[in-house]
């Protein structure tokens, strides 16, 4: 589904209090699109990613999803718009005394799916991520990379059309992480999901995004073709990315002989 945001402001507090962290947000996600927003931390990301779902109200502006504006949506259509749209999070957010089965099951629940359906949905879900032996683990039981594959596997329960990812990946190390992009890549490619992959990575951000909005103190500074993008970046901001990444993967390159654990190594290219 296409996702517009338009003219949006997000502030917290009120009156003398009030703090604007979001200006003037534009921007139109196309179906089935996977779009970057990168940034570096406290840029607002995350309010901007939450405004989609209405986990956070825009101040002023409006949020559409295939042209409907969802802005003020309460009740049911509220609890339609969230069921559409699968979120992950950083440190995937799973129930830790539910198995791994009724992690999935859990958004069937809500909904009153009959517990047959809500069983066979996520086996087949636990199934498209890879983990179909492991439904009656806890995820204390799991990698990382496992956990987030449950946390995947429960934000597609309902069959949304959108997914949004809140730094999906940066708990991982660099091989785990590539494995997820793939498995987001495929759910993109074969389920039709429209992905908003939000990053202060430039690496993941050139792994699977198609365009990318960089953002910077609430605004964005840039937006473009991902290729085109790195190779021709306008903001100091990315610039300034760009040129430490080459030199950390420079040193990196040299560093790696000697590294005994070059797998585990940090991501070198990371906003600051
Ligand atoms: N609930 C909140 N109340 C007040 N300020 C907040 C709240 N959430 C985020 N902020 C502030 O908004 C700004 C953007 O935060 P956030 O969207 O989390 O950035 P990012 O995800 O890019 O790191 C930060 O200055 C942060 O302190
Ligand atoms: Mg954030």
């Amino acid at each position: 589904m296409t996702i517009q945001i338009d003219h949006l402001h997000k502030s917290y507090g009120s009156g003398a209090e009030a703090h604007e962290v979001l200006h003037d947000i534009n921007l139109t996600i196309d179906s089935g699109e996977v779009f970057g927003i990168l940034g570096s931390s406290g840029a607002g990301k995350s309010t901007l990613v939450r405004c989609i779902n209405l986990l956070e109200r825009p101040t002023s502006g409006k949020v559409l999803i295939d042209g409907r504006d969802i802005t003020g949506a309460k009740g049911k259509e509220l609890a339609d718009v969230r069921a559409g749209i699968g979120m992950i999070f950083q440190n995937f957010s799973l129930f830790q005394q539910r198995t791994v089965l009724r992690n999935v099951t859990f958004p069937l629940e809500l909904n009153h799916t009959p517990k047959a359906k809500r069983e066979e949905r996520a086996r087949y879900l636990l199934d498209l991520v890879g983990l179909a032996d492991l439904a009656d683990r806890y995820p204390s039981q799991l990698s990382g990379g496992q956990q987030q594959r449950v946390a995947i596997a429960r934000a597609l329960a309902n069959n949304p059309s959108i997914m949004l990812c809140d730094e999906a990946t940066s708990a991982l190390d660099s091989t785990t992480t590539a494995q997820i992009l793939d498995l987001l890549r495929r759910i993109n490619r074969e389920l039709n999901v429209t992905l908003v992959v939000i990053t202060h990575s430039l690496s993941v951000a050139r792994n699977i995004c198609d365009r990318v909005a960089m953002i910077d103190g609430g605004r964005i500074v840039e937006m473009g073709d991902t290729e085109e993008l790195f190779a021709n970046p306008q903001s100091d901001i990315l610039k300034t990315l760009i040129a430490d990444a080459k030199v950390e993967n420079h040193r990196h390159k040299h560093d790696s002989a000697s590294s005994d654990n070059p797998t585990d190594a940090p991501a070198k290219e990371e906003v600051k």
